[in-house]
């Protein structure tokens, strides 16, 4: 039998099944609720910005860091929302999308044979990272808030954790734990408390944070999101990671960034110079214009999202899923065992191709497939009348 000519690191996973139900939707005529990009217009000054940055010949690399002014935007934006004390010079990085970040983080902190620990449901990427760098995912479960109360950190309505598999999980070779909040797939806010014991773990056993917090300015009923940075003792153990993909509703331009110690940030950055020496430069400017363009544009998100969310829910309810309500991020998880028997492969291939709604199966976010044979999730980042035309087609499932 011929050996295959690809690297034995990337014949461990499989390509990206979200990315695949894209290409799925568009070959079918789906209306696509699967991968989380908006499909509604990028607010006007923002593209004017970029369109002036071309036109003003800010076309070459930038430093690898990132532009300075944008740089600088950043720090101030990490004083003025969280009161986290940010460098531009020495502390933050800009990458082409959190996902660069993510990966310049892993490269730059984690060495082949740690353990890396993750909650789980988890966002697809991270364990090819961890495949990448060579280290090992620890998986500590989130349970549905059937229980909610009952590890004693979380409120009734939350996904929560149970506080001794946490424990359990970091060992003499832990090096880093991931925490994605406002979290993908599930919606979970993850609350002080919860944070608290994460932050306590992480000192008393010397390990690195790296957080991934795209997410950030998406949040309902109030669930407040919260940087584990900022609590006691955590500034100097964690890489802070976000962007603008998701906030400015620009998935296609590319535009993430890291922020963390001094120490951390040589690894990060050098990591990020040589994946890919920087982001796209005058977007990077008009970023600085996203930075900058006043709080009323993020209470009109709120406001947005907290209609788009009840859209989805009643669409998703009324057809017999059982959704589980996000506190955050733009995405449902639902059951689907009260419609079909199928597995969520099967179920998710059908729903896009008969009843033309792509929704994402459940399995890539965890980490065997049997936990999410009955669950799929959908995205809700889009126009109204684009839900209500998903609304419409499932009524085929009736
Ligand atoms: C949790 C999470 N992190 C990162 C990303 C990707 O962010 P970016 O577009 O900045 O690479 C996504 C996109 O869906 C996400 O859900």
């Amino acid at each position: 039998m011929q050996q295959s000519r690809t690297s034995y690191r990337t014949q461990q996973f499989p390509e990206s099944i979200i990315r695949e139900m894209t290409r799925v939707a568009l070959e079918v005529g789906a209306i696509n609720l699967s991968q989380g990009y908006p499909d509604f217009p990028v607010a006007e000054p923002i593209k004017q910005a970029a369109m002036r940055a071309i036109a003003e010949e800010w076309n070459q690399y930038s430093v690898t860091w990132g532009l300075k002014p944008l740089r600088e935007a950043i720090a101030q934006h990490y004083r003025h929302r969280y009161e986290m004390d940010v460098d531009a010079d020495r502390n933050v990085v800009v990458c082409c999308g959190a996902t660069e970040a993510m990966i310049a983080a892993m490269l730059g902190v984690v060495n082949p044979g740690d353990e890396v620990i993750l909650f789980e449901p988890f966002y697809e990427s991270y364990i090819p990272n961890c495949h990448i760098t060579q280290s090992t995912p620890r998986f500590v479960s989130l349970r549905p808030p059937v229980n909610g109360a009952a590890n004693g950190l979380a409120a009734p309505h939350e996904w929560w954790f149970d506080p001794e598999e946490l424990r359990r999980a970091f060992t003499p070779r832990t090096k880093a734990i991931i925490l994605n909040t406002p979290h993908n797939p599930t919606g979970k806010v993850f609350n002080r408390a919860e944070l608290e014991l994460i932050a306590e773990l992480c000192q008393a056993h010397d390990v690195i944070a790296i957080t991934d917090e795209i997410y950030e300015f998406i949040t309902y009923d109030g669930a407040r999101h919260i940087p584990l940075a900022t609590l006691p003792g955590m500034a100097e153990r964690t890489i802070t990671i976000s962007g603008m993909s998701k906030t400015f509703s620009v998935t296609g331009w590319r535009l993430g960034y890291a922020v963390a110690a001094e120490d951390l940030m040589v690894g990060v950055r050098k990591a990020h110079d040589f994946i890919s020496v920087c982001a796209a430069t005058p977007l990077q400017v008009a970023a600085i214009a996203m930075l900058n363009i006043g709080d009323a544009y993020f209470v009109q998100l709120q406001h947005d999202y907290h209609r788009r969310r009840a859209l989805a829910l009643d669409m998703l309810r009324e057809v017999g899923f059982q959704p589980f309500v996000p506190q955050g991020a733009y995405y449902i998880m639902a059951d689907f065992s009260a419609i079909s028997a199928e597995d969520d492969l099967r179920f998710g291939m059908r729903m896009a191709k008969e009843i033309g709604v792509a929704c994402v199966p459940g399995s890539p976010f965890f980490s065997r497939p049997e936990q999410a044979r009955t669950i799929v999730r959908f995205a809700f980042c889009k126009k109204d009348e684009t839900l209500l035309q998903a609304r419409e087609r499932l009524q085929r499932l009736r």
